[in-house]
């Protein structure tokens, strides 16, 4: 139990050992799934739960901090690494009630089978009061899922944001302090989780700045008491603006699309453009995902097998499709041995991404002189598209 104010707390429990979620997403530094107490002068409330293997740990954490009695448990967000453990925490304290949204309500019905009868539904910019402490509740949907929402305490000015603004940090600090490090984490769990609600983001964050917020506790990874330091970075990755900068991402069966995309990044660096290469055999598709933040292009390195794109860089597309980064420029280049669909597969297969394609660069076999030249040309409109958009800076 870690004190973040009178009489509120850190109940959850931090998960150093786990490297996957959704079986899909890294998490090299692992996460926390935080979990606030409010004693109020009349009512407890404990904000969200665990995941449902750290059960024991929430409810010694309880135990710990003497709470005979819960009145409310606050559940902000659906998805079960926050609400797995509400049936357990239901049945050691049958007189709680679950405050949530009417979405999530029906949400934790169809996910977790709760009873109607334990439900409190409220609405948006409602307020509960604890006694000396209030709750009030403020939609703040798509981060990730539709039903999310925050809570804010104003007497101590602490925005409880649950997955918006979180970490997938392990670390024994609940406060951040190494700003850096942590925001590392923070674009790394924005690329993977928030970035294709982009848009919707931007209203939330448009909506917080009605309120005074002295602190922002999400429910991963340490809590921000500059909260503008986190706020600044959504402000920047969900804003319009792009870098100028390229991610060549490839898969090279004989070394003949390894040797294009090696060619085009040495002619991207001496553009003096900021290139980032991942072979995607070996890469953190976190690490990746991450870099598409704010890249302005994104070149796929894509050879032939069989007439289809190979497979792993057909996954990588898949991905970057979920993802939906603000990139403004797609390329591809790659071998092939006797032709096949690469260029309509990758061209069709990013249809929730508002990007230009340029002009792919597909050769038959291994390179000659005029196939270095088509990647110099390539270069050249990179660098040009950047130097004339205006959201490239
Ligand atoms: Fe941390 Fe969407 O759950």
């Amino acid at each position: 139990m870690r004190k973040l104010a009178e009489n509120i707390f850190e109940v959850g429990t931090i998960d150093w050992d786990r490297r996957l979620f959704d079986e899909l997403i890294p998490l090299p530094d692992g996460t926390s799934y935080n979990t606030y107490l409010i004693k109020g002068s009349e009512k407890n409330c404990l904000l969200d739960t665990v995941d449902p293997p750290k059960v024991n740990v929430l409810a010694e954490n309880l135990k710990a901090a003497g709470i005979k009695q819960l009145d409310y448990v606050v559940a902000h967000h659906a998805e079960q690494d926050h609400s797995g453990t509400l049936p357990a925490i239901l049945e050691s304290y049958p007189h709680a009630k679950v405050v949530t949204n009417q979405k999530c309500r029906d949400m934790l019905i169809d996910l977790l089978c709760i009873s109607e009868d334990k439900f409190y539904v409220i609405e948006d910019s409602r307020k509960l009061s604890l006694g000396d402490k209030t709750l009030e509740f403020i939609s703040t949907p798509w981060v990730h899922w539709p039903e999310t929402f925050s809570s804010y305490c104003p007497e101590e000015k602490i925005l409880f944001s649950c997955d918006f603004f979180g970490s997938h940090l392990a670390c024994s600090n609940l406060f951040v302090e190494d700003e850096c490090r942590v925001l590392e984490s923070a674009k790394r769990y924005y690329a993977e989780i928030m970035m294709p609600f982009r848009k919707p983001i931007r209203n939330n964050l448009k909506k917080l700045e009605d309120f005074d917020i002295g602190m922002i506790a999400p429910s991963h990874g340490p809590i921000y008491q500059n909260p503008k330091v986190i706020m600044d970075a959504y402000n920047k990755w969900t804003g319009e603006q792009v870098e100028n900068k390229v991610v060549v991402a490839y898969v090279s069966m004989h070394g003949s699309t390894k040797k294009m995309t090696e060619y085009l990044v040495e002619k991207l660096i001496e553009k003096g453009i900021d290139v980032k290469q991942y072979n995607l055999t070996v890469t953190d598709i976190g690490e990746l995902a991450m870099d598409t933040v704010d890249a302005a292009t994104v070149i796929l390195g894509v050879p032939t097998t069989l007439t289809q794109a190979h497979p792993v860089a057909g996954y990588a597309v898949n991905l970057l499709n979920l993802l939906r980064p603000k990139t403004r420029y797609a390329g591809l280049l790659g071998s092939y041995g006797w032709g096949g669909k690469t260029v309509k597969q990758v061209t069709e297969g990013l249809p929730r991404l508002d990007v230009e394609f340029l002009e792919p660069v597909m050769i038959k076999g291994y390179q000659k002189k005029k196939d270095f030249e088509a990647i110099d040309k390539l270069t050249e409109q990179i660098e040009q598209k950047h130097k004339e958009d205006v959201n490239v800076k």
